[in-house]
């Protein structure tokens, strides 16, 4: 009896105990909102469409979900920049042409160093060659890199390759591509001469060089189709770039100092053309491919206006560590950088893959389909997608 009596209650605790666990696991769900989406991917048995699988990405959820977010962002900037500017829009006092208002919507563009060693270089070229953007922020690497290659290519390699064995080789390493010391002898031999020219010019007129005047004269002097800078010049979008001296370009100006002494760059006046830039855009839009400087530096001109209207940023880093290059973009609304009533997004990922998919969507449809329908700058294509 009582050893029964005992089971019995351990039979009790074992109901209670399942009970309990039941309650816990199957808690009763509220209604979802009934326009709640639901998860779905792309069906390849409709055939090889990437154009309807980047449509149901916003279905997919995780990074595929915020990059099809992405696309819709850009797509508002490319509406607002298809409408005209009223009479009183028109900027008809500013005498740079390079910091002029264009369009409805001015759209900065901020991308690091080694977008411009990859591929990505021919992407950004895209955007700027036909106009699709108002002002570039880059580092010293994103510059120079971009003259180097009309020089002599970099290679793809491999993250794996023997470094110590690649330095007695005079080759230099950046992920997985390759750029052998040569390039670098070559770009000396054409920048030097430039460098010349420009103390020249400093002592002779009385020219104040910036590094973003120092980039427009380098793009126009490499008069080459294949690079972002020479359609910079060619348009008249802007580069800033405010460190300039970080990299080979540093290193050029650094020797030049020792032949030929006193050459000025003045950072001063290019922060104030980047401000003056934000404070004249009706709306303004930013896409920031990568962190650090080229990121802040796009937010920080965009205070001066309370704010961008709209924001992308695609970047590896992550919050938890308080970087200014993992901050999320509500971050920088706190700062006044990024409106309060945006919808920014951000997009977790190598902007190597990325990147080209998000263009190809937004401004290549736009640019296609507007030179399809002769010039319209209808964004209908744009919005469709999404
Ligand atoms: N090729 C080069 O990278 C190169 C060449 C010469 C000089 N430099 C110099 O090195 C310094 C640091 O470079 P930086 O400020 O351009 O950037 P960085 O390489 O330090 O990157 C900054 C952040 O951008 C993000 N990022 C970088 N690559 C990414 C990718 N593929 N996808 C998504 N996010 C990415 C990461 O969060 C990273 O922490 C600069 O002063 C630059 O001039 C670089």
């Amino acid at each position: 009896m009582y050893v029964n009596g005992n089971m019995e209650r351990k039979e009790n605790v074992h109901d209670e105990g399942e009970d309990m666990a039941k309650n816990a696991v199957l808690i009763p769900s509220v209604s979802l909102p009934a326009d709640t989406v639901m998860v779905k991917g792309y069906d390849f048995n409709k055939g090889l469409d990437y154009h309807e699988l980047f449509k149901t990405m916003i279905h997919c959820g995780f990074q595929a979900t915020n990059f099809a977010l992405a696309i819709e962002e850009i797509n508002r900037m490319l509406h607002q920049r298809s409408v005209p500017l009223t009479e009183d829009q028109i900027d008809q006092i500013e005498e740079d042409e390079f910091i002029k208002r264009k369009s409805h919507c001015t759209i900065f563009l901020g991308y690091t160093s080694n977008m411009v060693s990859s591929g990505i270089r021919e992407i950004i070229r895209f955007l700027v060659q036909h106009k699709l953007v108002d002002c570039l922020v880059t580092t010293a690497g994103g510059v120079e890199e971009d003259f180097i290659k009309c020089l002599a290519p970099t290679y793809i390699g491999s993250f794996y390759l023997d470094d110590r064995q690649l330095r007695e080789k005079g080759l230099n390493r950046t992920g997985n591509l390759l750029v052998p010391n040569d390039n670098y002898c070559l770009f000396e031999d054409w920048l030097m001469p430039k460098l010349d020219a420009m103390l020249t010019e400093q002592k002779e007129k009385g020219t104040l060089w910036t590094p973003s005047k120092m980039i427009t004269k380098l793009g126009e002097e490499i008069n080459h189709e294949d690079s972002i800078y020479y359609w910079a010049a060619k348009n008249k979008i802007p580069v800033f770039c405010p460190a300039l001296t970080d990299g080979s370009l540093g290193d050029m100006m650094f020797f030049h100092s020792f032949k030929n002494p006193g050459l000025v760059l003045d950072i001063v006046a290019d922060v104030k053309r980047l401000n003056r830039i934000a404070m004249k855009a009706v709306n303004s839009g930013i896409i920031i491919v990568g962190g650090g400087v080229i990121k802040h530096h796009i937010c920080n001109a965009n205070l001066m206006r309370n704010g961008a209207d709209y924001a992308v940023f695609i970047n590896t880093s992550s919050e938890f560590d308080g970087s200014d290059s993992g901050a999320r973009p509500e971050e920088a609304i706190s700062w006044g950088k990024i409106r309060k009533n945006a919808t920014p997004v951000k997009v977790c990922a190598d902007a190597t893959l990325v990147f080209p998919l998000l263009v190809g969507e937004t401004f290549g449809r736009y640019y296609h389909y507007s030179r399809d329908n002769k010039g319209s700058k209808d964004s209908t294509a744009c919005e469709s997608s999404v």
